[in-house]
């Protein structure tokens, strides 16, 4: 266990060393985008896969690609990675501002300047002398990394984002856990919606893609539920909520996504100026906005819930850790045979390479006419059409 004592490298027995000829000496990792569960699991398991098996020293760089750009990073150890699978967030720090290609800035009078920074990013990757680059992060974080691969940056991508809207992986970890904090809540909701006779509405994130909405509404027992994919239609709502009430249940469990919108609207925005900087409208809101509509129009009261960032944040579920180490250990087995410019990704169960290139902006969507949507509508759920 010489490892877990030495700063960063380690001693290689020589069954490894001649496994791993091709051998990696120094690799880096960064963690961009949105943060969520099971980073620290990917941050950890490529760390000790590259320190245990390649004798290779790993870099840290802070802050998502900000990290490359200003220069910030710092040397990981086994011993860093001590004690971080059930902990939250990322110990590295992310960003979803940071887009070296068009890093925003206030300038004069407030006003949003953008910059490229993308050479100085590649050159300090060059002082890095990095053999391989880990990017975790979702679609736009891995988008950039494709665009670092093609100016011939050696790169692996590492899928991430609660929202599981990422297409060529089955799963994203992170997932499970929000679906799970999801699901929890509406149970706590169910109870207290019932005594007091009320319409509950629970408003979780997927910005594009309902998939939190749609599980957690199936394991929370939820009696409506809108999704993005969806366009939901006021009556509908409105009909189930009175069917359910002359059926003698007079409450009424709703799940909406953030980016759920009524047929013919866009979904609701809030214009903080917070998030001028990310350059992407922040959602939020719709949960208010449908307790407001359907507040006129029946005798229940109505409640809203925004579950907010406690989606994102704390103890990640055990499926998370074990794909976030499946994912990480896999990445660094593919850098070793040189198979930059791919996502390491979970299919039927095995962990696969896919091209980065594939991406391409590409969210994966609930299919409207999948099973699951089928298993919800055929138990009598309202999906608001
Ligand atoms: O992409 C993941 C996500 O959680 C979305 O569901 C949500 O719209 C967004 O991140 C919120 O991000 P922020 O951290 O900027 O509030």
């Amino acid at each position: 266990m010489t490892w877990l004592r030495s700063p960063s490298r380690n001693r290689l027995n020589s069954w490894n060393k001649t496994k791993y000829a091709m051998g990696l000496k120094r690799i880096g990792i960064l963690t961009g985008g949105g943060d969520c569960s099971g980073l620290n699991a990917v941050i950890r398991a490529v760390t000790r896969s590259a320190i245990i098996e390649h004798d290779a020293e790993v870099v840290g760089i802070e802050d998502g690609f900000e990290g490359l750009i200003f220069d910030r990073h710092r040397i990981l150890s086994v011993a860093d990675t001590k004690e971080i699978l059930p902990l939250g967030g990322t110990i590295l720090g992310t960003t979803n501002k940071g887009h070296p290609f068009e890093y925003r800035e206030f300038g004069k009078d407030s006003r949003v300047v953008k910059q490229d920074y993308s050479k100085q990013t590649v050159e300090n990757f060059k002082k890095l002398e990095l053999d391989c680059l880990f990017v975790v992060g979702g679609d736009g974080t891995l988008q950039i990394a494709q665009r670092f691969c093609e100016m011939g940056l050696p790169i692996i991508g590492i899928p991430k984002t609660i929202d599981n809207d990422l297409v060529g992986t089955d799963y994203t970890f992170g997932y499970q856990t929000a679906v799970q904090v999801a699901s929890d809540a509406l149970d706590r909701l169910h109870t207290t919606g019932e005594s007091h006779q009320r319409v509950m509405i629970l408003e979780v994130m997927g910005r594009d893609a309902g998939w939190i909405a749609l599980e957690a509404g199936l394991a929370g027992g939820a009696h409506i539920i809108l999704i993005p994919e969806i366009p939901y239609q006021l009556d509908r709502v409105l009909e189930k909520i009175r069917l359910r009430e002359e059926g003698g249940s007079p409450f009424s469990i709703m799940v909406v996504a953030e980016g759920a919108k009524k047929i013919g609207k866009d979904p609701i925005t809030s214009e903080a100026a917070s998030t001028r900087l990310q350059g992407m409208a922040q959602l939020g809101g719709v949960g208010d906005y449908i307790a407001r509509e359907i507040s006129g129009h029946i005798d229940l009261e109505v409640r809203c819930t925004v579950l907010g960032h406690t989606q994102r944040g704390g103890t990640p579920l055990a499926f998370d850790r074990v794909l976030g180490t499946r994912l990480g250990t896999e990445a660094v087995q593919a850098a070793a045979e040189k198979k930059f410019g791919n996502m390491v990704a979970l299919q039927a169960r095995e962990v696969v390479l896919v091209p980065l290139k594939n991406l391409a902006g590409i969210v994966r969507q609930v299919p409207v006419d999948s099973q699951l949507i089928r298993s919800a509508e055929s138990i009598g759920v309202c999906l608001g059409r």
